[in-house]
């Protein structure tokens, strides 16, 4: 029975820094960002948005067409998590109004969670027939002012609706995963931006990868010829690139860098201009892939590689399956992208500076444009949500 990726939405916020800006401000030349790694506009979030809202606006489309009935578990994968204790996906559950009849929980394992949760709700629907599952990634990466890894920061969510006779992508049942414990890029509970050890990290994940590779290949017996297209974790669209080149060179693949990064420029179009989104990194990806690739990709066998830092690795794969421009959100996500507000650098220190109450007290959040959910305030620790949905 195939299982895998039915339907998928992405969200972000609509409002971005172009990195020309930050270049300006940091003295740095643009083409450090632009080329240099990859990026030309990173995603901010409003005051009121967090990974709540910007997850249940990625849902919120599936449940507009009435995909999310039989949904029995809600997987929610974050690094930016609000709470210690409650999972940010029973916000959402309740935003949706989905069924009382559903498990819901948060993962963690910094950008890798996604994945974890993709390969749990799949396992989910192979033991409950007819039922579906909801996998939810949501982040906001944070780097400190000045550091080398503002330029990557970005937000957004991802939601994937798990199912039989998936319409999108079916999952193949081989993966070769790879954990190792090394500190590359962690946040401590006291601290609002990561910390990095930037070239070590991306050591790593080339490490893992490699790792992760070697087990794939002997379990499946495929080689990097039998893909059409490969989805990376993207820190950084260079960071994507750069493996994928290390790996051909591993395997003797003699390709030109122009046909090695042709395999993967579909996928990074949308992360170029949003930034980082941490656990969904890879799946905005897949959904830039789907959406922008002019060429009908029916049948077509995908190559995932999922890293989150740590660190945890995983090389799987997924074949996509014939009639599925039909179930995309492609003019949506367009609209979405094309219709953000872009911030003055001052705007952005501002909305970066801006803090979440910890004192307890009463507090009304000024309304930015959001999707159809917003983090309206907060009183006495508690969160409070306010959905635009009439
Ligand atoms: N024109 C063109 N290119 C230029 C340039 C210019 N004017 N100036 C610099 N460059 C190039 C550099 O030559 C370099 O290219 P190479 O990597 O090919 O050598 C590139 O731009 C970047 O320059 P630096 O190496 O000097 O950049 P940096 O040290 O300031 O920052 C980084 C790079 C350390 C990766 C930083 O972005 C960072 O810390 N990022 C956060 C950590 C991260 O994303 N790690 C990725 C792996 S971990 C992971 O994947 C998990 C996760 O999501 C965080």
């Amino acid at each position: 029975m195939k299982i895998g990726i039915d339907r998928i939405s992405f969200y972000t916020s609509n409002y971005f820094v172009d990195l020309k800006t930050l270049a300006v401000a940091r003295s740095v030349d643009s083409d450090k960002y632009y080329l240099g790694i990859g990026q030309e506009k990173m995603g901010i979030p409003p005051p009121d948005e967090d990974v709540v809202t910007l997850g249940a606006s990625a849902a919120w489309p599936l449940m507009r067409d009435g995909e999310l009935d039989d949904v029995e578990l809600i997987l929610f994968a974050t690094e930016s998590g609000i709470d210690q204790s409650k999972a940010a996906g029973i916000y959402v559950h309740g935003l949706l109004e989905m069924n009382a009849r559903c498990r819901v929980v948060e993962l963690k394992q910094a950008c890798y969670s996604g994945t974890a949760g993709l390969q749990m709700a799949i396992g989910f629907v192979a033991r409950n027939p007819g039922k579906k599952a909801l996998v939810i990634t949501s982040d906001v990466a944070r780097y400190e002012l000045g550091s080398p890894g503002e330029a990557t920061q970005g937000c957004g969510a991802v939601a994937m609706l798990v199912a039989e006779q998936p319409r999108l992508v079916a999952i193949d049942p081989e993966s070769g995963y790879y954990t190792e414990d090394v500190m590359d890029f962690w946040r401590p509970n006291y601290r609002s931006e990561a910390l990095v050890d930037g070239k070590y990290s991306t050591m790593v994940y080339i490490h893992a990868l490699l790792e992760s590779w070697k087990q794939y290949e002997a379990l499946t017996g495929r080689s990097l010829s039998d893909f059409d297209r490969f989805c990376y974790h993207i820190p950084f669209t260079k960071m994507a690139e750069k493996a994928h080149h290390k790996l051909c060179r591993k395997l003797k693949v003699e390709s030109s860098k122009e046909q090695m990064d042709a395999l993967l420029e579909e996928s990074l179009r949308y992360s170029r201009i949003t930034g980082n989104c941490y656990a969904g990194s890879m799946y905005v990806g897949l959904t830039s892939l789907l959406d922008t690739a002019e060429e009908d990709l029916s049948g077509r066998r995908i190559g995932f590689y999922s890293y989150g830092s740590g660190c945890v690795g995983e090389f799987f794969s997924g074949v996509i399956q014939p009639g599925y421009r039909e179930f995309l959100h492609a003019d949506q996500h367009r609209n979405l992208l094309e219709k953000r507000t872009e911030l003055t650098y001052q705007q952005y220190e501002d909305i970066f500076n801006y803090g979440v109450p910890t004192d307890g007290g009463e507090y009304v959040f000024p309304q930015y444009k959001t999707g159809p959910f917003r983090f309206s305030g907060i009183s006495q620790h508690k969160r409070e949500y306010e959905s635009l949905v009439e």
